[in-house]
């Protein structure tokens, strides 16, 4: 946003997807939330209402309350990849999410899908709610193999593979066996721009789903036969239920039915460790959330 521009109409503005603190005071309308209740909140980027900065206005539907094991800057990692994976879920594969109330309840189930990208926080996030969601779905995704151990044992996906593999198709094949290759892709890092074979790890007999994320680029050209669909945090109205997924964060969080997708690196407290933070994600990110606190 602060580089490219994206979704921003004027300058200057305070931006800042994602947070959580303290509530300082509640509106008329603010449902069931008190002064002084933990929360995390869905932001929204402009004068007074994006993360980063001290006091921000959130809509009470945007918010949840955090149970008291979450510190703030685990809670404050949770709302964007979430948002994302339910798109993810419920648009691009338009698969039932029965935790989401008056979500979609009916549509495709895939019984394998190969998710490229699982330890961004996109993929960290939406590998849980996949479980969640078809629990029998058998789960693949790839990362650097540094991060094997937290895919496999922490998140439980069912056969990790290496990014960098040269036989990645034959290798997500494989561990499909019968059926010669997953129902659906998952791509959200974009990987299927340069690594053109991926395609080749659907299942002839399958959908041919793939789904990828909007990372601000041009859309990448699947091969013909293959069901490409584009989703991003902004289709979030036209999904049913939408205006109770963050209410079903907060359902999740204190059922234990969600973990910290990711472990959370604190890189300072003040405005000033923003411009550190911000420097830090400009080098690339691996397997980790970046958290100022302010
Ligand atoms: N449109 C929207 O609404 C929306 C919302 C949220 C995010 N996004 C976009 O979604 C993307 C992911 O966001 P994020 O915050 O989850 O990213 P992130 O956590 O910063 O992603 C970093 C991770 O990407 C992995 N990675 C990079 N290239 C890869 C490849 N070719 N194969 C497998 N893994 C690869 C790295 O894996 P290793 O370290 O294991 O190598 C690293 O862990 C970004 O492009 C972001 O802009 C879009």
């Amino acid at each position: 946003m602060i580089d490219q521009g994206h979704r921003v109409t004027s300058w200057p503005l305070v931006p800042g997807l994602d947070g959580a603190g303290v509530i300082e005071q509640v509106g008329d309308k603010a449902g069931d939330f008190m002064d002084g209740d933990r929360v995390l909140a869905l932001f929204t980027p402009g004068d007074s209402s994006g993360s980063y900065q001290e006091y921000a206005v959130v809509q009470g539907k945007n918010v949840a309350k955090i149970p008291a094991t979450w510190s703030l800057e685990e809670a404050a990692t949770l709302g964007v990849c979430y948002l994302t994976g339910i798109m993810a879920l419920g648009i691009a594969f338009k698969t039932p999410l029965p935790f989401i109330e008056d979500g979609p309840n009916s549509g495709l189930q895939p019984s394998s899908v190969l998710i490229l990208g699982g330890s961004s926080a996109v993929g960290a996030a939406t590998i849980q709610l996949l479980r969640l969601a078809i629990p029998d779905c058998k789960i693949l995704a790839t990362s650097s193999t540094r991060h094997h151990d937290h895919l496999r044992n922490y998140l439980g996906v069912d056969e990790v593979i290496d990014r960098n593999s040269s036989s990645l198709p034959q290798d997500a094949k494989q561990a499909t066996a019968g059926r010669q290759g997953v129902d659906a892709i998952l791509d959200v890092v974009a990987a299927g721009r340069a690594q053109r074979d991926i395609f080749e790890a659907l299942s002839p007999t399958g959908p041919k789903i793939y789904a990828q994320v909007w990372t601000g680029d041009e859309e990448i050209v699947a091969p013909e036969g293959v069901n490409s669909i584009m989703f991003r945090g902004r289709d979030l109205p036209q999904l049913p239920g939408n205006q109770n997924i963050v209410r079903a964060l907060e359902q999740l969080l204190q059922e234990k039915r969600y973990k910290l997708p990711l472990p959370v690196h604190h890189v300072g407290h003040g405005l000033s460790a923003l411009e550190k933070a911000l420097g830090l994600m400009r080098q690339g990110v691996s397997g980790e959330k970046l958290v100022v606190s302010i």
